[in-house]
């Protein structure tokens, strides 16, 4: 298939906007942002900007922000604030937001903060190139921040450099409305890209050398193809129509986790990596209720079974929101005993943090700093000691590890295992792609230490 044709990626991009100047993009947020900063760094590319490592070297700032938790708009004001001399100094230095912060706020951001030559919101980013054009030709204070409900949503993925392991979008949005939740306001409604594109996408990244894509979006098993596909029908398709090693996924959704896809996660091991993250938010099945989240406790139990069932060796990570408005310690202690009774090894916890448009914003019974503080601080150390447990069983075991860089500090090799285990072992960098049996000699909770044992 020729992308060209299909106009997956847009038309500017191959006129000398930058003349060479340096651009610099400050990414903060999920994976999706990370991979929009690669989109923004590769289409300003393609219009002759030249990516820098520093601020100071730039003279186009983008501050790709997030909006999902405490102060964003704060956290952009300082980082622009920072800004103030280089500005002074280089009065041609143009600032961009983009982002979820540049989506949720706006104009608002210029209203207060004059330096900010233009925003674009999450679905303007293709129209970045001739955003700059105009803020370079002395146009100020421009906001592209529409959705682009109708469009279709084409992303080929513009990666500089994808390495062993990459990220492919294959959903944007989120239609789930979880009450304590910014981002359906911050990235529109869910959309999926047509199977082909997905597909013919892999193939260009594994001819660039990948070994690993992690299939992307809020809500990835959601997935629905124009053809009809769903995400388990993708899944399979990628494992048995691409030679690429290993396929991950995230965030699924536990009320979207189905049998039909574990069922293809099993038959299509190992490409399949035996590893899911799959967010709770809470123990308890009335606080489930009015976080909006489409199951109970006992729901959610139930899909861990039957994932466990059929994967043994699943390893199992998850999202947590302790101090949830109406969350009591009784409520609370149901978050602690679900994290023990499923035993993951990596939990992401948060307190909960009001946030603009979110129903949960407006609950009674919001509760005090003090006390979310205390309840995940808890939760952090019980769930602490549970891991350096759980972990222990790893030392002494082989496992195959997708080596994926070299450390020239530490003069160690990197790479993870199937159940996304980070592994560091002592080797040498032309190993980078290739599996190798590692024998693990020490295990902590976040990583664990190994020799590559001679291939058989
Ligand atoms: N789509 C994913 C989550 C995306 S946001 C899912 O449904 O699981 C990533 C995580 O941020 C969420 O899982 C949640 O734990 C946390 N989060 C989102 N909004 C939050 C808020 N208002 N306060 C605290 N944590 C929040
Ligand atoms: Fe937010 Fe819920 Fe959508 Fe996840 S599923 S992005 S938590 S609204
Ligand atoms: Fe943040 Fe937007 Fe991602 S709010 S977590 S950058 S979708």
């Amino acid at each position: 298939m020729d992308l060209s044709s299909e106009n997956l990626i847009p038309q500017v991009q191959h006129s000398d906007v930058g003349h060479g100047r340096g651009v610099y993009v400050s990414t903060y947020g999920c994976q999706m942002n990370v991979n929009d900063s690669e989109r923004m760094y590769s289409l300003l590319e393609m219009a002759n900007f030249t990516p820098v490592a520093s601020p100071e070297q730039a003279s186009l700032i983008i501050i790709n922000s997030c909006s999902v938790r405490e102060k964003p708009v704060h956290k952009v004001f300082s980082e622009v604030g920072k800004y103030r001399k280089l500005k002074q100094k280089n009065p041609e230095l143009k600032i961009g937001v983009g982002g979820c912060v540049g989506q949720q706020e706006k104009e608002n951001l210029m209203k207060d903060q004059p330096m900010i030559d233009f925003v674009f919101g999450t679905d303007a980013i293709d129209q970045l190139p001739t955003m700059v054009a105009q803020a370079f030709a002395g146009e100020h204070r421009l906001v592209k921040a529409q959705f682009q409900h109708r469009a279709p949503y084409h992303v080929e993925t513009l990666v500089r450099n994808p390495g062993v392991s990459t990220f492919v979008n294959i959903t944007k949005g989120c239609d789930n409305f979880c009450t304590f939740c910014v981002v359906p306001y911050t990235r529109g409604r869910e959309k999926s890209r047509p199977l082909k594109h997905v597909l013919q996408d892999i193939n260009e990244l594994i001819g660039r050398g990948v070994k690993e894509v992690t299939l992307l979006g809020q809500n990835v098993n959601s997935y629905t193809s124009d053809c009809g596909a769903d995400f388990a029908d993708l899944m399979e398709k990628v494992a048995q129509e691409t030679k690429i090693e290993r396929i991950r996924f995230t965030t699924s959704h536990p009320k979207d986790f189905n049998q039909k896809l574990v069922d293809v996660m099993y038959a299509n091991q190992p490409k399949i990596c035996e590893y899911i993250h799959l967010p709770f938010q809470s123990g308890n099945s009335r606080v489930l209720e009015t976080m909006n989240r489409g199951y109970s406790r006992e729901e959610y139990l139930q899909k861990i079974e039957m994932i466990k069932k059929a994967i043994p060796n699943v390893v199992l990570s998850t999202d947590i929101i302790v101090g949830f408005p109406g969350e009591t310690e009784e409520e609370f202690k149901d978050t602690l005993s679900l994290v023990q009774e499923v035993g993951f090894e990596t939990i992401f916890a948060f307190k909960y943090s009001p946030r603009p448009f979110t129903k949960a914003a407006r609950f009674e019974g919001q509760i005090d700093e003090v006390t979310k503080s205390d309840r995940l601080t808890r939760l952090f150390e019980a769930h602490d000691l549970m891991a350096r447990e759980l972990v222990k069983r790893y030392e002494g075991q082989t496992l195959e590890i997708l080596i994926e860089a070299f450390d020239e500090k530490r003069g160690n090799l990197s790479g993870r295992s199937s159940q996304n285990k980070l592994v560091y072992m002592p080797g040498d960098a032309s190993l980078i792609g290739k599996t190798m049996p590692v024998k693990i000699t020490k295990a902590f909770p976040a990583v664990l230490r190994g020799e590559i044992l001679p291939v058989q």
